[in-house]
């Protein structure tokens, strides 16, 4: 077991809702890691969910932002500066559309939520971004990371407008990386992570089918939450200062497979026509 890796490190952890977010398990090991970090989520996530538990576990505070509102996130990385200086990580574990909530398809979405949805998932994160920079907020060789899904490549039957927030997300994070990296070397990435049982996740329609098919279908099997941060740490760390501007797929090898024998099995059982 590597220890202190972040040792000395200082962050902001955007989407721990509760136990089973994945930003609660970045929080979780960053914290074993020796970081120190605030954590921030939306005003509804604050009043149902756990975060405040989560701080104290963490020895910190929350500073509540709806992530779509530049002067929350003002606030945020000016609460940050104010407690650690400049910081070294940010984490955005962001996401949530109201035609998947609302089990709109996507052939007949609602405008007015697919906008909800790019501003929440996506913008967002080139926000937050953006405050950051004009703050000065991050270190020389910062690192930030946001999650993304392989959705963003290839359809996946239920996935609706989050695909296209997680396309724009992977874009935005390339494209902020130029600049970022070419005036303060800070690193922007996307990890492509498995489907995984969180709150967000488990309101994807036929979200049961679509673990067990990315199981079947991978030769590492799915990528759980804890996994993901094990990579979100190593991604903060010092150890991969030259990695930018990329969507890593964390996904078991799914996202390089066309047909498993595992699936090839299951898929035999049945020829019964299909939609
Ligand atoms: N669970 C999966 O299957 C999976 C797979 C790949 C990528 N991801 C991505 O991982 C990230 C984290 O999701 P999760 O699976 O841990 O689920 P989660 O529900 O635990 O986390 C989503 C978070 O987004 C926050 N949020 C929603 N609207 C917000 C707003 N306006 N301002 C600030 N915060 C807001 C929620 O409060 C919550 O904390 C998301 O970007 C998600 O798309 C999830």
């Amino acid at each position: 077991m590597v220890c202190n890796l972040l040792q000395g490190k200082k962050g902001v952890i955007f989407g721990a809702l509760n136990e089973k977010s994945i930003a609660w398990k970045v929080a979780e090991k960053a914290f074993d890691q020796g970081a120190e970090f605030i954590l921030s989520n939306a005003p509804a996530a604050i009043r149902f969910g756990d975060t405040e538990k989560l701080a104290e576990a963490c020895k910190t505070f929350v500073i509540t932002a709806d992530a779509t509102d530049v002067a929350d996130l003002e606030k945020v990385f000016s609460g940050a500066m104010e407690r650690y200086g400049k910081i070294d990580f940010v984490l955005h574990s962001i996401g949530m559309s109201p035609n998947v909530r609302k089990g709109i398809p996507y052939d007949e979405i609602n405008y007015d939520f697919y906008q909800k949805t790019l501003d929440i998932s996506a913008l967002s994160f080139h926000k937050m971004l953006q405050v950051a920079r004009k703050l000065d907020a991050i270190n020389d060789w910062g690192s930030v990371i946001a999650l993304s899904y392989v959705a963003a490549q290839r359809t996946l039957y239920g996935y609706n407008d989050m695909a296209d927030a997680k396309a724009l997300i992977e874009s935005i994070a390339r494209s902020f990386g130029y600049i970022y990296g070419r005036d303060k070397k800070i690193r922007i990435n996307t990890i492509s992570q498995s489907p995984t049982y969180t709150t967000a996740g488990s309101g994807v329609k036929g979200f049961d089918s679509l673990v067990d098919f990315t199981e079947r279908m991978s030769p590492l099997g799915n990528a759980t939450a804890e996994e993901c941060a094990d990579y979100c740490i190593t991604l903060f760390s010092d150890l991969t200062r030259k990695v930018t501007m990329q969507n890593l797929y964390h996904d078991g090898g799914f996202s390089s497979m066309g047909m498993s024998a595992r699936a090839m099995h299951q898929y035999d059982k049945s020829f019964r026509p299909c939609d």
